[in-house]
C-alpha cells in the first residue's frame, strides 16, 4: 500500500518511523511519504490561506496550492483521497477495514477554518474522497487524526500485526468492547486474577470474556448495543 500525506507541518508524520508501522514500511509493506504543502506555493511568503468569503473568524486554506499538491501526489495513480476535517464523517473501525483495501491513500491534513470547499468537490469528480473526522472534538489541523487513521488502517495490512487472531478479537470488530486482560503475577496489590481465566477450561473462559464485553460496552459505550 502507498500512503501520502499533504501538510504544512509534515514533521507530525515523523512518529510513523515508530514501532509496528515503522517496520511495515522497512519491510516495504508499506510505502509512506510525508509532503509540504508548502512546497507547491509560488509567493515568497509561501501564503496557504486567506480570509473567508462571507466574513467570519480565522482563515481559509486556498484552493489553488492544494489543487496542484494533490494533483502532483496522485499523478499516474488513482488514489483514494482523504480529507480530515472535524465536519467530516466519523473514522470507525469498519472505515479503517475498507481503507485498508486500497492501493493509494492520500491524506490532505487542513490547517485553521479548513481548505476551500471546491478542493473537495473538485477531486470529487476523479477521484473516491471522504472528509473523514477522528472524534467530536477539534485539533488543530488534520495531522494528528492522520496520524491515528494511518496507525488504524495500516494494522490491518496482511503482515504488520504479528498475530492475526488479536485483530478479530479486538475491541469494535464484533460490535462490542474487548473483554479485560490479566497477566503476572496472579495476586498483586491484594487484587486477584478472576479465577474462571486461571481455570483452564476454554468454553467456560470464552462465555466469561464474552460476558465482561457486555458489561464492559453496557458501562462504557451503551450506544454500541443499540
Ligand atoms: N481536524 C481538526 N479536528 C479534527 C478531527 N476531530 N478529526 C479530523 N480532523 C480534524
Amino acid at each position: 500500500m502507498r500512503i501520502d500525506a499533504i501538510s504544512i507541518f509534515p514533521e507530525f508524520f515523523s512518529v510513523l518511523d515508530l514501532s509496528l508501522i515503522g517496520k511495515a514500511r522497512e519491510s516495504g509493506l508499506i510505502a509512506f511519504k510525508a509532503h509540504n504543502l508548502r512546497d507547491w506555493t509560488n509567493d515568497v511568503h509561501k501564503t496557504v490561506d486567506d480570509t473567508p468569503y462571507g466574513g467570519g473568524a480565522g482563515m481559509v486554506m486556498m484552493p489553488e496550492v492544494w489543487g496542484k499538491a494533490i494533483d502532483s501526489v496522485a499523478a499516474g495513480s488513482k488514489p483514494v483521497i482523504i480529507f480530515t476535517t472535524p465536519a467530516g464523517e466519523l473514522f470507525t473501525q469498519q472505515i479503517a477495514q475498507e481503507l485498508s483495501t486500497k492501493e493509494h491513500l492520500v491524506f490532505a491534513c487542513g490547517r485553521y477554518e479548513g481548505i476551500d470547499q471546491r478542493v473537495v468537490e473538485h477531486f470529487g469528480k476523479d477521484f473516491e474522497v471522504r472528509e473523514l473526522s477522528i472524534g467530536d472534538y477539534v485539533l488543530n489541523g488534520g495531522e494528528v487524526a492522520s496520524v491515528a487513521m494511518i496507525e488504524a488502517i495500516v494494522r490491518l495490512l496482511p503482515g504488520v500485526v504479528g498475530n492475526a487472531e488479536s485483530l478479530e478479537e479486538e475491541s469494535f470488530s464484533e460490535g462490542q468492547l474487548e473483554y479485560p486482560s490479566y497477566t503476572k503475577p496472579q495476586s498483586w496489590r491484594g487484587l486477584e486474577v478472576p479465577e474462571t481465566l486461571l481455570s483452564g477450561h476454554h468454553a467456560e473462559i470464552a462465555k466469561w470474556r464474552n460476558e465482561q464485553s457486555r458489561l464492559r460496552t453496557q458501562k462504557n459505550r451503551p450506544d454500541l448495543l443499540k
